[in-house]
């Protein structure tokens, strides 16, 4: 694959320039607030470096999914509020993304300063990737900066269509993004190891199998895990598990062995009748689940084990907690894990909302090779999927 090369906000003179700037501000809420603020602080650089050099600046983000109605939960009033915060400058959120108020609005911004469109995907026409509404949603501007890629393997019309109607240009963290995820796709350090974790096993199996040519190990931790203890036979009690994928797992694991990729899979596990903060829990091996418990975590066995090669690895992408990291006591495989790969020699790179708050919670954030505020369009440019959004943004 050939690398990526964008063309970006560098080569751009913004100074008095209308621009529609697309971020990922898709972040966490709750009770009203913003949870964990890292896409907002990740997104600021550019809005900063807009700002600072005179430009006018609309941001347009989705929050959440609406799936085409407005849901007051999910309006951009606390994500304005934070992003205001972290700028230093009020950032006012306005009440739509489209239409001759918003127009008014754009028009009478002064040079520095900025404003938060309405969450894009009240819009049904948004994830249609709908002409029309993009050429609305371009039509007050000058340029395009597009710096959401959390959502670059999404063709909506903010993040595609409006390239139509604009000139296009990366913002800094999308070439960031792609520049260090690209030299792990083209060229990672060896051995190359994917952790994963999380509940959707399905979304994660995918994955694997693409990747299963470009690595050389797979960590199975998380819900996902209990699918793959599954298909090996064992019972898994009342665990999570998707069952329609057994058969295809069976078959990426006959295929890892003939390639001689490694599917590391847990020994042990903790289980409890229930996931809550109280219920008792026991750690057991993983041919001992009890019928009518549930796996919440990966236990300590498994922990030395996945450490062990966490430890000799040249490049670890890590996506996926290891266990129900919200509720504490199910939290101590993640915390372990996160320890080891900090610890380790290799390139560390966390993918993914929750993984990322996780180290974030931790206070190991900084100490990670790289955190991405991807998730689905982190592996999905590891895989090589086509991430439609960068289409536009690619220097001739
Ligand atoms: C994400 O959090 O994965 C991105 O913001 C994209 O959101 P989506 O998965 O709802 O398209
Ligand atoms: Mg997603």
């Amino acid at each position: 694959m050939n690398p990526v090369q964008l063309r970006t906000v560098r080569n751009l003179a913004p100074r008095g320039l209308k621009v529609f700037l697309r971020a990922d501000l898709n972040v966490p809420l709750s009770g009203g607030k913003v949870a964990d603020d890292g896409r907002i602080r990740a997104a600021a650089p550019t809005v900063r470096w807009l700002v600072e050099r005179g430009a006018r600046v609309a941001i347009c983000s989705h929050l959440g999914r609406p799936d085409g109605a407005v849901v007051d939960a999910l309006r951009m009033g606390p994500v304005a509020a934070r992003l205001g915060e972290l700028l230093g400058q009020q950032v006012r959120a306005l009440p739509d993304c489209v239409g001759d108020t918003v127009a008014q609005e754009v028009n009478h911004l002064e040079p520095r300063e900025a404003l938060l469109l309405e969450n894009v995907r009240f819009r049904p026409e948004e994830e249609e990737n709908d002409s029309g509404f993009a050429r609305k949603l371009a039509a007050p501007f000058d340029v395009f900066v597009n710096d959401a890629f959390a959502t670059a393997h999404r063709a909506h019309a903010s993040t595609v269509g409006v390239a139509r109607f604009l000139p296009a240009y990366a913002g800094f963290l999308m070439e960031r993004e792609v520049e260090v995820l690209s030299g792990i796709r083209e060229n990672p350090r060896r051995p190359y190891h994917i952790l994963v974790g999380g509940k959707k096993a399905k979304d994660k199996l995918g994955v694997l199998t693409d990747l299963l040519p470009r690595v050389d190990g797979f960590l199975i931790g998380g819900g996902v895990a209990f699918t793959f203890l599954a298909a090996q036979g064992h019972k898994i009690g009342r665990s999570v598990v998707d069952l329609d994928l057994v058969g295809t797992i069976q078959d990426l694991m006959r295929r890892a062995e003939e390639r001689g990729v490694m599917i590391v899979v847990p020994v042990d596990v903790v289980v409890a009748r229930e996931l809550a903060k109280d219920a008792e829990r026991r750690i057991v091996p993983v041919e001992e689940i009890p019928a009518g418990w549930m796996g919440l975590d990966i236990g300590p066995a498994t922990v030395e084990r996945f450490a062990e090669v966490l430890q000799g690895a040249g490049t670890v992408v890590w996506a996926g907690p290891m266990g129900a990291f919200e509720v504490p006591p199910f939290a101590q495989g993640t915390a372990a894990v996160a320890q080891a790969l900090v610890g380790s020699e290799a390139f560390t790179v966390v993918g993914g909302g929750e993984t990322g708050e996780a180290v974030e919670k931790l206070g190991l954030a900084d100490r990670f090779g790289y955190v991405s505020t991807g998730g689905g369009a982190t592996l999905g440019f590891l895989r090589g999927e086509s991430m439609p959004a960068l289409e536009p943004l690619r220097a001739a």
